[in-house]
């Protein structure tokens, strides 16, 4: 019997044709598969007719389980340039289908051989996911397009194409071969013949800069050479353009190695987290939901507070909310969790809350400012109450904060967060308990206490202060609605 396939990797065909020489009884040694002997001949034959005619699905009951295990066996083993892949594949099948015991054979020679040719192939689509390196060039069309020349060992392109549109969804991308050909248009994958060497593109400026890093990146301390061989192995140098300076480093490493023992150790030197763009209203773009507004806020360093923080905490809570209650900063344990209210001052906040039946999560928490500003005391790091030039940096994520939260009044927990909602000086203890109506945007401001202003008084003060702010926060709590209709 011949069969020919048309297509080296159709796995599909593969297993139709495979089903019906197993169904009509054809043993292995009968069969020779795009006339290639098992064991021995030249490299592909694919492409030439069909000596037996495409078959038909064998009739029911005509069918042999095999292991799912074996299916996914034969995906990978198909893809190994080895022609007599198709002969070791019916043969196993065969002896799956007559020899139950196999399955459970790990030694059996034929299971071992495509066991290593599967292994093979996942190392090619790894060494290839490694070592693609795209060049910039201008496609006809005007539009910029990375063309990569790689040299796979065995038929892994249709395979390995999937990960690089995901990997690289935004951009315009060809990845050329001998063999076969990808191209990724944003949109859709698109395969094509092999193509030319000569077709691989020239270096570009993007190649000097790789150059430059990989130069840098590389530690003669830390060099391996047989590790090195093993994970980069030298054919695939010379489609790698770091692979030149790959000799030189090594022949120089120890040299350098010594010299780094020999200098005298570096100063620490302080880490700061570094200084990264942000999106602000005052530059025309505000964050266009809270996701972006947290990410937005973290790399913040309009003032100095930011770099000493771990993160920045905004708020939380339901959008829309009636009310968003409005502290000063994180503190501690704000700052380490990422969220608002949830230390000593949150923790009497939540108990007042509780007391007048009032759930946390239906009101939005967040604070004036976004980072954690402290003075180290020892390991302790003590709240410090924000500079007024530190509030104000911030004033335009709370004004985000509001905006994208859209509550209907908004309650002021101490001096900071009121000076930060009305944009003046706000004497609490004088202003506290009534909606205050200043704000451009129209939402009516309560003022009143911040918990850890009571946290800080004396035993003998603390429950009246606590019944009287208790107070505040039922009527802020109750007015809210006829607020918005004054
Ligand atoms: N104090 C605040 O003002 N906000 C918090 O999140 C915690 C303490």
């Amino acid at each position: 019997m011949h069969v020919r396939l048309d297509d080296p990797i159709d796995l599909d065909a593969f297993r139709r044709h495979a089903r019906q020489l197993l169904a009509t009884g054809v043993p292995p040694d009968r069969v020779e598969w795009n006339g290639e002997q098992a064991g021995d001949g030249p490299a592909d034959l694919f492409g030439a007719p069909h000596d037996v005619a495409p078959p038909a699905m064998p009739a029911a009951g005509a069918r042999h389980a095999v292991p799912a295990s074996f299916v996914a066996l034969c995906g990978d083993v198909i893809l190994h340039r080895a022609p007599q892949r198709f002969a070791l594949m019916y043969r196993l099948l065969w002896r799956l289908a007559h020899e139950p015991a196999l399955r459970h054979d790990p030694l059996d020679a034929d299971m071992m051989q495509a066991q290593l040719m599967a292994k093979a192939v996942h190392r090619d689509i790894h060494k290839m996911r490694a070592f693609v390196r795209f060049t910039r060039v201008a496609g006809d069309d005007g539009l910029e397009r990375h063309v990569a020349w790689f040299e796979p060992d065995h038929h892994i392109v249709e395979a390995n194409a999937p990960f690089f549109a995901r990997r690289f969804a935004q951009m315009r991308w060809a990845i050329l071969t001998p063999e076969r050909c990808v191209e990724w248009n944003g949109e859709a994958l698109a395969f094509r013949e092999g193509a030319d060497r000569r077709e691989k593109p020239p270096p570009d400026a993007g190649e000097q800069l790789w150059l430059t890093y990989y130069e840098h990146i590389f530690n003669p301390a830390r060099l391996k050479v047989a590790m090195m061989r093993r994970e980069m192995p030298r054919r695939y140098w010379h489609n790698l353009p770091e692979a030149a300076l790959i000799q030189p480093l090594t022949d120089a490493a120890e040299a350098r190695s010594q010299s780094m023992i020999d200098a005298p150790p570096t100063e620490a030197r302080r880490i700061r987290a570094p200084i990264a763009l942000h999106v602000r209203p005052a530059d025309g773009v505000a964050p266009a939901d809270l996701a972006e507004l947290r990410a937005a806020t973290h790399a913040c360093r309009d003032c100095p507070i930011g770099a000493l923080a771990t993160q920045a905490v905004c708020g939380e809570g339901p959008l829309a909310p009636q009310h968003m209650l409005v502290g000063e900063q994180p503190g501690d344990q704000e700052d380490l969790t990422g969220r608002p209210f949830v230390g000593p001052a949150g923790q009497l906040l939540d108990r007042a809350m509780a007391q007048l039946g009032w759930a946390r999560d239906s009101v939005y928490l967040a604070n004036a400012v976004k980072h954690f500003k402290y003075e180290l005391r020892g390991k302790r790091r003590i709240h410090k109450t924000a500079a007024q030039r530190e509030a104000l940096a911030c004033a335009h994520w709370l004004e985000s904060e509001i905006s994208l939260v859209r509550p209907q009044g908004l309650v002021a927990l101490g001096a900071t967060a009121a000076r930060a909602l009305l944009g003046r000086p706000v004497a609490v203890q004088a202003e506290r308990g009534e909606w205050l109506h200043e704000r451009a945007d129209g939402k009516p401001v309560f003022v009143t206490l911040h918990p850890s202003a009571l946290l800080r008084l004396a035993d003998g003060e603390r429950a009246a202060a606590y019944a009287q702010w208790l107070g505040d926060l039922e009527r802020a709590r109750g007015t809210v609605s006829a607020a918005i209709a004054a």
